[in-house]
C-alpha cells in the first residue's frame, strides 16, 4: 500500500454555501434562445444557484467557512491561513481571503487568493498540503467560492447556462491526523499558450486578433470556445489522472472515488469511460449547481463527507481543468 508524500494530514471539516436563489433551465429558456432540454442533454445541467445582486463572492465564503469550523470543532484562531481560490474576488486588493480571516474573526492568519479559475480548489488543496507537510503551518482552510453571475454575459447562450454561484471548503490540518493520512500525489500544470480559448477580458487590449475570437461583445463576461475546452478537457484530464496514478503505484480500481470538476456531465462521462470506471466511482452533482468554477470539487467534497460515502483510509483522487489553461490533480488517503 503505498504510502502519502505528504503525509499526517486529515480533512478536519468541509463546509459549502448557496446563494438563496435557484435557477432552472426553463427560467434560462425565458431569457436566451435555448431550451430546458438542449441545456441538460448536451450538459447534464437541470438547475444553477445565482445570487442576487449585490451579493459577494466573500459572503458565500465567510458562510461555508463558517460550517467547515463546525464540522471540524475548530475555533477560527485556530488557522494558521486561508487560501480563497476564485476569479470572482470581491476586489483585486485586499485578497478575497484577508476579508474573510478578518470576518471570521481569524486574525492574524495569513491570506492568499489564488486564481487558476475552475482548477483553483485543488491547487489550493495541493499548496495547503505542502505547507502543512512542511510543518510550520498545522491549519489551512483552503475556500473555492465564485459568483460567477456578476461575470456572465446572460444575453450569451454559449456561456450562461453553464454557470452557477456557491462557495465550498475544506479544513486541512496535521492535528490528529496519522502518518498515513495526506497526499499521496499532486500536479499543477497550465498552457497559457491556449488563453483564448476561456477567457475575462475587461478591455479592448485583451481580445484576441484574428477571426477566430469567440467574443460575444460584452466586456468583464467570460468568453468561451465550448468545443476547444471540452475537448481539451477530456484528453487532458484523463492523462493527468493516468499519470498521477502511475506516479503513485495507484491502481484505479484502488480508488474509492474520482472528484472532478463538474464542467459538463458528458465530459465526466467521457473521462470515466476512458478510465474504465464503474459510475459510482466518479461523483457528480453537475445536474443541481451547474458549473461553479473553483467550488465545484469543493461542494463535491462537502456533500461526499455529510453523507459518509467516504471514510478514513480511502483513496480519492482530485481532478480539475479550466481557464489558463490549466489543470491539477490531487491524490489522497483521507
Ligand atoms: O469549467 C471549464 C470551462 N468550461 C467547460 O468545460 C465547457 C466545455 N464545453 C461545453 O460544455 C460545451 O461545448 C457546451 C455545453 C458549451 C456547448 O455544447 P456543444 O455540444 O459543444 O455545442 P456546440 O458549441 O457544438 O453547438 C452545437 C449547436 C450550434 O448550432 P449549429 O451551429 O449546429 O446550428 C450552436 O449554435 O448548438 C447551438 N447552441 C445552442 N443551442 C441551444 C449553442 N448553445 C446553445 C444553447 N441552446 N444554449
Amino acid at each position: 500500500m503505498p504510502l502519502p508524500r505528504l503525509g499526517g494530514i486529515r480533512i478536519a471539516g468541509t463546509g459549502m454555501a448557496l446563494p438563496s436563489r435557484q435557477v432552472s433551465n426553463a427560467d434560462i429558456a425565458q431569457t436566451v434562445d435555448t431550451t430546458a432540454e438542449w441545456i441538460e442533454q448536451r450538459t447534464g445541467i437541470k438547475s444553477r444557484f445565482i445570487s442576487p445582486a449585490g451579493q459577494t463572492t466573500r459572503e458565500l465564503a465567510v458562510a461555508a467557512a463558517r460550517q467547515a469550523l463546525a464540522n471540524a470543532g475548530m475555533t477560527p484562531s485556530e488557522l494558521d491561513l486561508v487560501i480563497v481560490a476564485t476569479m470572482t474576488p470581491d476586489m483585486a486588493c485586499p485578497s478575497t481571503a484577508a476579508l474573510v480571516v478578518a470576518e471570521l474573526g481569524a486574525v492574524p492568519a495569513g491570506a492568499l487568493d489564488i486564481s487558476v479559475a475552475c482548477s483553483g480548489f485543488v491547487y489550493g488543496m495541493n499548496h495547503a498540503a505542502a505547507l502543512i507537510a512542511s510543518g510550520f503551518y498545522k491549519t489551512i482552510l483552503v475556500i473555492g467560492a465564485e459568483t460567477m453571475s456578476r461575470i456572465t454575459n446572460f444575453e450569451d447562450r454559449r456561456t450562461c447556462i453553464l454557470f452557477g454561484d456557491a462557495a465550498s471548503c475544506v479544513i486541512l490540518t496535521s492535528k490528529g491526523a496519522v502518518p498515513g493520512q495526506g497526499c499521496l500525489h499532486q500536479s499543477m500544470n497550465s498552457d497559457g499558450r491556449a488563453w483564448q480559448e476561456l477567457y475575462l477580458p475587461t478591455c479592448d487590449a485583451h481580445l484576441p486578433a484574428g477571426p477566430n475570437s469567440t467574443f460575444n461583445g460584452k466586456l468583464g463576461t467570460l468568453q468561451m470556445n465550448g468545443q476547444e475546452v471540452f475537448k481539451f478537457a477530456v484528453t487532458t484530464t484523463q492523462k493527468a489522472i493516468e499519470e498521477a496514478l502511475a506516479a503513485s503505484g495507484v491502481n484505479v480500481s484502488e480508488l474509492a472515488m474520482i472528484v472532478p470538476h463538474q464542467s459538463n456531465f458528458r465530459i465526466l462521462d467521457l473521462i470515466r469511460t476512458r478510465l474504465e470506471l464503474k459510475p459510482e466511482q466518479v461523483y457528480v452533482n453537475i445536474d443541481r449547481y451547474g458549473n461553479t468554477s473553483a467550488a465545484s470539487v469543493g461542494l463535491c467534497l462537502h456533500e461526499l463527507m455529510e453523507t459518509k460515502r467516504l471514510k478514513q483510509g480511502d483513496l480519492v483522487l482530485f481532478a480539475a481543468i479550466g481557464g489558463g489553461m490549466a489543470w491539477t490533480t490531487s491524490l489522497w488517503r483521507l
